[in-house]
């Protein structure tokens, strides 16, 4: 007879998992190149779109002080993530975790979840690639029209409505390929563009402070109202809603610390090194995110970011307003365009390797895990991903993708901190070279914080939620618990 969905994979046997790395991927990554990691996967669309769409539609200037929130929410599930980590250094990320300690159906919640996280997220920043690489040709002299270059339920503020977007899935396709190719190539490439992109946030920083305008941070926090994009979706604006609207908005910028998480397996030494590379990536992004929204709410107004600064809006605050910088604008739009590329790598990464442990365990067919023979990359789990990462990001706006991946994150988030409480409780004596401080205070916290962002998403994106998770309820019962190697042993 087979087991209940609520069956709990053993903690031995996934660490014997691990230990089994022979027939697994490689081993090749040190702390530094998971802060490398993590930061490569933290600066992106957050900080140089979505900030800038929180500032207009949610909080004005007070996007820093959502900043602050989604940071200390962030800094509590990671303080988990860590915990989990250090004990279970297995690919899988938070799908894994849970496994151990609540059991199956909460696992494929978790990991039906994380697609929302990694796939949408890469859908999100490669549209946000296609809105910098216009601007690039722009200096070229060339454009991509509207059309091609935005989703069809999307329009210009002259009234021309997107067909696809066409940039968009020509950058996936190179990374899909990239990845393919191998994790260890990979994180070279990394390494060089992750330097390049704190190098422009701080430029940034620097060069734009004296521009800052104090009449665009007067009044620092609005007053409460509603506000209506030019796509007709209201908002709640100014206030304490406004700030948690804009923190859940600009959570996005700190999705990817727990990217690294999930390439436990492709650790060095993951007791020490895991915590080091989450908490790392995490506290230097937190600064400069407060700073760099600071420096932008200044410089350009609200105004602009809701008319022409609405999209690309670092390049056209720096061609606006601060005058003698263009070489700074035109330096700034190439690395955000590497920069984008390398959230993309190490979402498409993440998102195949939640998947290759997913199908390991039964739950999804095995064509996620089988590996190519030479490069030892689940290259087939890759090909289907980017058809379905490329559907997202050609045909569906990024405000609605980016938010759809910060509400599946959070809810992901808040179901890790909860399984740090569960797990001290049922696995008291493994090893945890990490160990969360305050439980069950930090873990709490946690839940809360990421629940209030929750709450400020709205419920547009509370019901996309549900109705994912509604899917995988139908898939769960109707494929995975069939064919669950834990609950149908041979
Ligand atoms: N944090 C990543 C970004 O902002 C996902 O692009």
């Amino acid at each position: 007879m087979s087991k209940g969905i609520h069956v709990k994979k053993p903690l031995d046997s996934l660490l014997a998992e691990a230990e089994d790395s022979e027939k697994g991927l490689k081993r090749t990554l040190t702390a530094n190149s998971l802060i490398a990691l993590g930061i490569g996967a933290i600066i992106g669309a957050g900080l140089f779109v979505r900030t800038a769409a929180a500032a207009a539609n949610n909080a004005g200037p007070a996007v820093t002080i959502a900043f602050v929130i989604a940071g200390l929410g962030c800094a509590f599930a990671g303080l988990c993530y860590a915990e989990f980590a250090s004990m279970i250094p297995i690919a899988g990320s938070a799908y894994t975790y849970s496994y151990t300690t609540m059991g199956e159906f909460i696992a494929w919640i978790i990991g039906w979840d994380l697609v929302l996280e990694y796939a949408l997220g890469a859908a999100t920043v490669s549209i946000a690639w296609s809105e910098y690489l216009n601007k690039l040709l722009n200096y070229l002299g060339m454009h991509i029209p509207y059309e091609w270059s935005h989703s069809p339920f999307e329009h210009s503020l002259d009234g021309v409505y997107g067909i696809m977007n066409v940039p968009a899935l020509l950058i996936l396709v190179l990374l899909s390929l990239l990845l393919i190719r191998g994790t260890q190539e990979s994180a070279f490439v990394n390494n060089v563009i992750v330097i390049t992109k704190v190098a422009i946030v701080v430029l940034f920083i620097v060069f734009g402070w004296q521009f800052i305008n104090p009449a665009n941070h007067t009044p620092y926090i609005p007053a409460a109202s509603t506000f209506t994009d030019h796509m007709g979706v209201p908002h709640h604006y100014g206030g304490i809603l406004g700030i948690l609207g804009a923190a859940g908005v600009v959570f996005f910028a700190f999705i990817g610390f727990d990217a690294v998480s999930t390439a436990a397996q492709e650790a060095k030494n993951p007791g020490r090194d895991m915590p080091k590379g989450i908490l790392g990536s995490l506290i230097i992004c937190t600064i400069l995110y407060i700073l760099f929204a600071h420096v932008l709410t200044g410089v350009a107004s609200v105004d602009d970011f809701r008319t022409q600064g609405r999209e690309a809006s670092v390049t056209y605050a720096i061609q606006t307003y601060m005058h003698g910088y263009d070489w700074l604008a035109k330096l700034v739009t190439v690395a955000i365009l590497a920069g984008f590329s390398s959230v993309i790598l190490v979402m498409l990464l993440g998102q195949s390797r939640v998947f290759y442990s997913m199908s390991r365990d039964g739950l999804l067919p095995k064509v996620f895990s089988e590996l190519h023979p030479v490069y030892r990359t689940p290259y087939k789990s890759n090909l289907i991903l980017f058809v379905f990462v490329g559907l997202f990001a050609a045909f569906v706006p990024g405000d609605i993708v980016g938010d759809m991946t910060s509400i599946g994150t959070l809810f992901a988030f808040m179901l890790v901190a909860a399984g740090v409480i569960i797990m001290r409780k049922t696995n008291p004596d493994a090893k945890r070279t990490f160990r969360t401080p305050l439980v069950p205070l930090v873990p709490i916290l946690g839940i809360i914080v990421c629940g209030a962002m929750i709450f400020g998403l709205g419920w547009p994106n509370w019901s996309r939620l549900l109705m994912w998770l509604a899917l995988g309820f139908v898939i769960y019962f109707g494929y995975s618990a069939k064919h669950s190697k834990l609950r149908n042993p041979k």
